[in-house]
């Protein structure tokens, strides 16, 4: 897709602040830290459009950035860091499910943001529970693989790959990275499809 524009357009902490102007929603959840923020800007093509930083908890409300005029990519804020303090997790917790339950009806895809050196944690699995339990469309995205060498690139796949076979769900993973720009293209295809099917089909994609 050929990005025409893209802005950042609101910080909501609260129901009352999501923007609801037309368009779908493309959401990006997973683990604090793990990338999203990073991944958001690799997509746009834009550094420093959503906040990132090397210390867990940088994301604290949802953050909506409008694409083309069309559609928002929807950062939320990462759920299972210890370090974050207790008081703000407790928020998190019905902000993140808030959000997922009110725009459930406009959310085409679920981009689901692991760290390719890490099996997905149980959070991961809930969050995943919660995905087919909305039969929403989605990928699983591990990214950071910059970090791997090819033998443990084969590794975390194989995991990634075995953690799904587990749970009944096929493929359906990307590898990316963020530094590099890896898997970007691929990650668009994703995106596309589900803009494209917006309103006709709400099955869960299961890879290909
Ligand atoms: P929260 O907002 O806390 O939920 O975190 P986040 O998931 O948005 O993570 P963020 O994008 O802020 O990135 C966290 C750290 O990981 C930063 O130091 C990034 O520079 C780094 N990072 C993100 N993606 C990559 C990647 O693909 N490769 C490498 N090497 N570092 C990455
Ligand atoms: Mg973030």
């Amino acid at each position: 897709m050929r990005i025409t524009s893209c802005r950042f357009e609101r910080a909501a902490a609260r129901a009352a602040d999501e923007p609801i102007f037309p368009g779908a929603d493309i959401i990006f959840m997973g683990r604090s830290n793990v990338g999203k923020s990073s991944l958001i800007n690799r997509l746009l093509g834009v550094k420093g459009l959503a906040r990132t930083s090397s210390s867990p908890g940088r994301t604290q409300t949802v953050n909506f950035y409008y694409v083309n005029d069309r559609f928002f990519f929807v950062d939320l804020p990462g759920y299972g860091w210890a370090r974050v303090p207790e008081a703000i997790r407790r928020s998190w917790k019905p902000m993140i499910e808030g959000v997922l339950e009110r725009r459930r009806d406009r959310i085409v895809l679920g981009v689901l943001v692991i760290d390719a050196r890490h099996p997905p944690s149980e959070l991961d699995q809930a969050m995943l529970d919660w995905i087919e339990a909305e039969a929403l469309t989605y990928v699983v995205v591990a990214t950071k693989t910059d970090k791997l060498s090819g033998n443990e690139k084969r590794k975390s796949r194989e995991a990634l790959e075995s953690a799904y076979l587990k749970r009944g769900v096929h493929g359906a993973a990307l590898f990316v990275s963020a530094e590099t720009g890896d898997g970007m293209r691929e990650l668009w295809r994703y995106i596309d499809a589900a803009l494209t099917e917006k309103g006709c089909s709400r099955a869960v994609r299961r890879g290909s």
